[in-house]
């Protein structure tokens, strides 16, 4: 039997078995799901199923371990590392969550929402916001990026720092496994410790255990007020000096503090409509940072007060702080249009790296010199969530510098040299975006064997057929 009347007859079972999901298979009704956001990769699949409810998707998950059809969970498409793209071979199913999208319930008392994975982030703090509360989770695809597809990733993000990652802001999940049962687990408790943490494992799974259906989320009280800083710094040991005296004046009033060079302002300010610098100092780093508190307090005179000490102990040069909510808006748009600006810039490499905090400015300076060296016609464009001790190391080739093609074969040696001294420095490959299909092999080369064989004992434990997203995150 050759390809085609096989992907037919097994389409054939999956409509008369799972009633009700919509199977999508025309070219132009499937096309938007078959590319990544950034277009690394671009698969093909048997169909794109959009099952509504867990009853649905539970069936279809059936039918696929019975038939062996492997599946590639799709919340809003925004990754970075190609997890929720299908293979090339035609034969994997796309199953998107885009139609499991209600609020479940909302429980303020208790500062908690149960959401189904296919609300869009924005639609969760909406939602939690109407019911006088505050979900922090804050990312720049807010508006396009499921809820399931964050904590499939484990999102991170720009209030790490005071609130934690998508799994620190989770209670329960609710899953259907691979080969269709139900994981129920969306239990409101602080305190549980009933064995292992099973939710833990599915967040940050990138859907090769199972495909998330809805969460419980952790609230907090509606922010009573913020005071947000755009600061000149002379380099990166003057910033994380500054984060080390505002972290002792603010303690967990501190929220976000993203580290921005220069050159990515200028590119944000040369590509993104309605965006300025916010100083008149031109500086190589600045630092944007903002205070956040549930009650009543002068936020403004505490930061500035920081802010005058830091300028007394030579760390700060210049400094803005927000005077209106207008102005602050006018602050994070210009971080967040960062990624857009580098897109629009040309051809680039990006690298999603932790190291502890502390060693920031030494790998900072260490990489750098080596891109300065090696890369002389990339420029460098490192920001990101510094408090996190995380950068998105970037090399943009600007102006025609260089083409897709050439950059596409340079990144490979620079991937290596750039991780390599991350690694030297006790870091992480991928902080916050993930494994996907892109650093299949990075996580192979720094991760050690015991810990490659616990995951691929925990992924044969619950998807002995690997039919979960098949290559990705473990690979093949
Ligand atoms: P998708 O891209 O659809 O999927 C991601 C992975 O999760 C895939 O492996 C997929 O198979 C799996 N998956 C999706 N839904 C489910 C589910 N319900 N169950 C099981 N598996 C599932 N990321 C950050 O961490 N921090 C940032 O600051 C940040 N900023 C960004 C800014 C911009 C402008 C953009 C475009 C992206 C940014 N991202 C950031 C990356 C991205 O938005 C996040 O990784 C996000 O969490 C992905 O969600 P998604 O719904 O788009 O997932
Ligand atoms: C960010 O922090 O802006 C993202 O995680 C990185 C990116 O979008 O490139
Ligand atoms: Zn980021």
């Amino acid at each position: 039997m050759n390809l085609a009347s096989a992907a037919g007859i097994t389409l054939e079972a999956l409509r008369r078995r799972c009633a009700g999901v919509a199977l999508l298979t025309a070219a132009e009704d499937t096309a938007p799901y078959l590319s990544d956001h950034r277009r690394l990769y671009h698969g093909r699949a048997l169909a794109v199923a959009l099952p509504q409810t867990v009853a649905q998707l539970a069936a279809l998950m059936s039918c696929c371990h019975e038939l062996g059809i492997g599946v590639v969970p799709q919340g809003g498409n925004t990754s970075y590392c190609g997890g929720a793209t299908p293979d090339e071979s035609g034969q994997q199913l796309v199953i998107g969550l885009g139609r499991m999208n209600r609020v479940r319930a909302i429980d303020a008392a208790n500062f908690s929402m149960t959401v189904e994975a296919g609300c869009l982030l924005e639609q969760v703090q909406r939602a939690a916001a109407g019911a006088g509360c505050y979900f922090p989770l804050e990312l720049g695809s807010a508006g396009s990026c499921q809820i399931g597809g964050n904590l499939a990733t484990n999102a991170g993000g720009l209030n790490v720092l005071r609130f934690g990652m998508a799994r620190d802001l989770t209670l329960g999940i609710e899953a259907v496994l691979p080969d269709g049962r139900v994981f129920q687990r969306l239990r409101s408790l602080r305190k549980d410790n009933t064995g292992y943490d099973l939710k833990s494992l599915l967040i940050g799974s990138e859907g090769t255990l199972g495909i998330i259906t809805a969460a419980t989320l952790k609230l907090w009280p509606q922010r009573h007020g913020s005071s947000t800083a755009f600061v000149a710094v002379a380099d990166v040991g003057a910033a994380i000096a500054l984060l080390a005296l505002l972290r002792g004046a603010a303690g967990e009033r501190l929220n976000s503090f993203e580290l921005l060079p220069r050159a990515a302002i200028e590119l944000a300010c040369r590509y993104i409509p309605d965006t300025r610098a916010p100083l008149g100092t031109a500086s190589a780093w600045y630092v944007l940072c903002e205070l956040g508190s549930f009650v009543d307090e002068q936020l403004d005179e505490l930061l500035q007060n920081t802010l005058a000490q830091a300028t007394s102990a030579g760390l700060v040069q210049d400094a803005a702080i927000a005077a209106s909510e207008a102005q602050r808006r006018a602050f994070w748009n210009l971080r967040e249009a960062i990624p857009e600006a580098q897109r629009r810039a040309g051809p680039g490499v990006k690298h999603d790296i932790s190291v502890p905090v502390s060693a920031l400015p030494a790998f900072v300076a260490e990489a750098s010199a080596w891109v300065a060296g090696h890369v002389s016609e990339g420029t460098l464009v490192a920001y990101g969530h510094a408090g996190d001790g995380n950068l998105h190391f970037n090399i943009n080739w600007l102006g025609g510098a260089a083409s897709a093609a050439d950059v596409a074969a340079q990144e490979p040696v620079i991937r290596r040299a750039i991780h390599d001294l991350v690694a030297a420095h006790g870091g992480s490959i991928s902080a916050e975006h993930g494994i996907g299909r892109l650093k299949v092999a990075e996580l192979q080369r720094y991760t050690s064997a015991v810990e490659l064989d616990m995951m691929r004992e925990i992924k044969r434990a619950l998807d002995p057929k690997g039919i979960m997203n098949p290559g990705k995150l473990l690979g093949s």
